[in-house]
């Protein structure tokens, strides 16, 4: 009998990459906002219940972090209530639960990179909301896997790198923050990775063991600025024609750049975890913008 895995938003980002790669992996039923609104809880419970899965993953997530600040009930609904409902169902149907969380639930302080057992300290509204969606999951949930990523982008989607290559088209000059550190992830590795250690844990018989929080992210880390440095020079090796003249792309501080939401500024996230515990090795972030770049120019062509 194959294997049922409900993949709640194959229309996000992580969502539409996992869609493609946990095909192979069993039956998978995606369930988006067009059969049922996340932010109806019990509607969700009943639509899941009924499936029975085996696997329940959720890529689903508020992550308009400014709009957060004052958006907080729906905030707290999507973060933090629904990984609960999920953890909930996953003890029903005795299901692993995969679920997102973020370099954001960290105080962003310091220049080492994090480990999973650090103290979190959230700034923002939505790295509070994910915290606590991560704590819902821990304390109720059996067989998960919480994996904290950080900088996601794709060749699809609403991210820095489509930004940048918009931007890069329009104007001759930008100012990109420089003082904000952490590692540029593409939604194509977190879906490969999360497929590789599901694959893993399903396969062993003392898989509980595997539950936890893990950091899943691109090896190293740069600047806002450097990535969109590199985003450029891509760009131009790749001949595509570029509004932004050479030397016009600036550097500011985060305080010259006011946000509603705080960011951090120390987002690195230390790997070893993942890498020990499912014997992975993950690529560098520029090796993989690289690869989303030729993804991108695929999909759009070299206008
Ligand atoms: N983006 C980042 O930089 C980043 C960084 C660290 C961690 N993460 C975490 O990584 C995970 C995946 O993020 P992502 O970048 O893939 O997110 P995303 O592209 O913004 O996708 C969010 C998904 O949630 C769905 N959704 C939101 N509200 C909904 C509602 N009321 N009903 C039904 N569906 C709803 C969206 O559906 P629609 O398409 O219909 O709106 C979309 O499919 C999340 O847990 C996020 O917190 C992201």
């Amino acid at each position: 009998m194959s294997r049922k895995i409900v993949l709640l938003a194959s229309t996000g980002q992580v969502g539409f990459e996992l869609n493609r790669q946990l095909q192979s992996f069993g039956e998978v039923v995606t369930v988006t906002r067009e059969n049922v609104n996340f932010l109806d809880l019990e509607a969700v419970y009943q639509y899941i219940n009924k499936i029975s899965p085996d696997i329940i993953v959720n890529a689903a997530a508020y992550t308009a972090v400014d709009k957060a600040e004052s958006d907080i009930a729906s905030t707290f609904t999507l973060n933090r209530d629904l990984p609960r409902v999920l953890a909930e169902l996953s003890i029903v149907h005795d299901a692993w639960l995969v679920h997102y969380s973020s370099d954001y639930v960290y105080p962003g302080n310091g220049d080492t990179s994090w480990i999973e057992s650090d103290a979190p300290g959230p700034l923002n509204v939505y790295g509070q909301s994910k915290l606590e969606g991560d704590l819902a999951i821990e304390s109720i949930a059996s067989k998960y896997l919480i994996f904290r990523t950080s900088w996601v982008y794709a060749a699809r989607g609403n991210n820095f790198l489509l930004s940048m290559l918009r931007l890069g088209k329009e104007r001759d000059s930008l100012n990109i923050v420089n003082d904000q550190i952490g590692a540029p992830t593409p939604a194509s590795l977190i879906a490969t990775v999360s497929t590789l250690c599901l694959q893993k844990v399903i396969s062993l018989d003392s898989a509980q063991s595997f539950s936890g929080v893990y950091h899943l992210a691109s090896r190293g880390h740069t600047n806002w600025y450097d990535f969109a440095s590199k985003i450029f020079d891509e760009a131009r090796i790749r001949g595509l024609s570029l509004a932004l003249k050479k030397g016009g792309l600036g550097q500011i501080s985060s305080t010259e750049y006011p946000t509603p939401a705080k960011r951090p500024q120390n987002s690195r996230l230390n790997l070893d975890k993942i890498e020990s515990k499912f014997g992975v090795i993950m690529p560098t972030w520029e090796s993989q913008l690289s690869l989303t770049m030729e993804e991108w120019l695929d999909a759009n062509g070299s206008v």
